[in-house]
């Protein structure tokens, strides 16, 4: 018994050390898929009637006060960069008040040093918005609530995530594409674990119908995570590869581009349900949260951009976030939009292969 549990413990500790390395040391991004957020056009203003330093970025999301509406997207925990890499994340999220959340926490539950690579975040970070993390893979192996629990306290969580991950599942060596039940699994936490629940995809994005019935079952928000930056059929495409896994591999090639492109994905889930939307999925720049701002999304997450920043320090966490903060600002400015607000009912055309998408209904 002992034995098996060391050996899974191990066994995620790798493929979490995994991730972050090829994430640092290959390409990962999307290849022929875009995020689309290229045919959306902000109406730009000649005569912005406003001043840059008047200028008001601050929002509220599910009660909580961010200073811009930006999260650094759910990444890692469970491995000893890990630790490292929360810890700096939060640290300058602290710093400059906006949100983050950890990675998967499932490691956490099997060990209580592994716990403190993802319960550092709240150590550094006392007051911000932070994310529970869980893959829905787990709910359908029978996750129960109290568990779920568990991974909030862990935090002091404002939140639990639960990603959505099929493509991943199918690439994946170790995957378990096991999505029966995940529905009502999530129903149970958002009835029983005491905190919202958010559910977000890992970069295939969350498609019409689906946001549908999380809202129908109470879900507090939805994070699109569509595809156009970090592929996960691409991430796991090297881990099978290194393990020879042939058929992975090449499952692996196939479906690298598989997935709603982010744009199209806030597209149609902001048509498709009244709840907060969070935007992410390849989000670069203070440009593409205007955007996602425009059209109609709470806040905006972005993930792999501050990786490598966060092996290095908080200090150059909050350089890559300043940027965002600052672009975002710009976007505002060339807008006429001094607030959120405004942003939210600035106007925007779509052009493109984003207008195919949006005629879907
Ligand atoms: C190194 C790394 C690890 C990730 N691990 C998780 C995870 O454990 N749970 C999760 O919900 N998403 C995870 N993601 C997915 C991100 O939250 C995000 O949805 C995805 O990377 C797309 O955003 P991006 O293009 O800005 O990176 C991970 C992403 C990266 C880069």
């Amino acid at each position: 018994m002992e034995d098996s549990r060391a050996k899974k413990i191990k066994q995620i500790m790798e493929r979490k050390e995994d991730h972050i390395k090829i994430c640092l040391d290959d390409p990962v991004q999307a290849r022929k898929v875009k995020t689309l957020f290229s045919d959306v056009h902000l109406m730009s203003s000649a005569l912005p009637e406003i001043d840059f330093d008047d200028i008001d970025t601050s929002v509220k999301f599910l009660g909580h006060k961010f200073s811009a509406p930006i999260m650094v997207g759910a990444m890692t925990g469970g491995a000893e960069l890990a630790r490292k890499i929360n810890g700096n994340i939060a640290e300058a999220a602290q710093d400059l008040g906006i949100g983050m959340a950890v990675g998967s926490q499932r490691a956490g539950l099997y060990d209580k040093v592994l716990a403190e690579t993802y319960s550092v975040a709240r150590k550094v970070a006392s007051d911000i918005f932070i994310g529970a993390n869980i893959g829905g893979a787990q709910i359908s192996e029978g996750f129960s609530v109290k568990d779920a629990r568990k991974l909030v306290d862990m935090l002091d969580a404002d939140a639990l995530y639960v990603h959505l991950n099929p493509a991943q599942e199918i690439v994946q060596p170790e995957g378990e594409p096991t999505y029966t039940n995940v529905l009502s699994g999530i129903k149970k936490f958002v009835d029983g674990v005491g905190k919202p629940v958010i559910v977000k995809e890992v970069g295939f994005g969350i498609d019409p119908d689906a946001a549908r019935k999380l809202e129908k079952i109470g879900v507090s928000a939805i994070e699109t995570a569509g595809m156009g930056g970090t592929s996960y059929s691409a991430v796991e495409y090297y881990r099978a590869r290194d393990m020879k896994m042939k058929m992975k591999e090449r499952m692996g090639l196939l479906f690298w581009d598989w997935g709603i492109p982010s744009a199209a994905s806030l597209y149609l889930v902001k048509k498709a349900v009244k709840i907060p939307i969070v935007s992410s999925g390849g989000l670069r720049s203070g440009l593409d949260v205007a955007k996602s701002i425009a059209m109609g999304a709470s806040l905006a997450a972005s993930a792999l951009p501050f990786l490598r920043p966060a092996t290095i320090s908080a200090d150059k966490v909050r350089e890559t976030m300043e940027e965002f903060i600052y672009g975002l600002k710009c976007a505002m400015f060339l807008c006429g939009c001094k607030n959120i607000s405004e942003l939210q009912r600035a106007k925007y055309v779509i052009t493109g292969e984003l207008k195919d998408w949006a005629q879907l209904s």
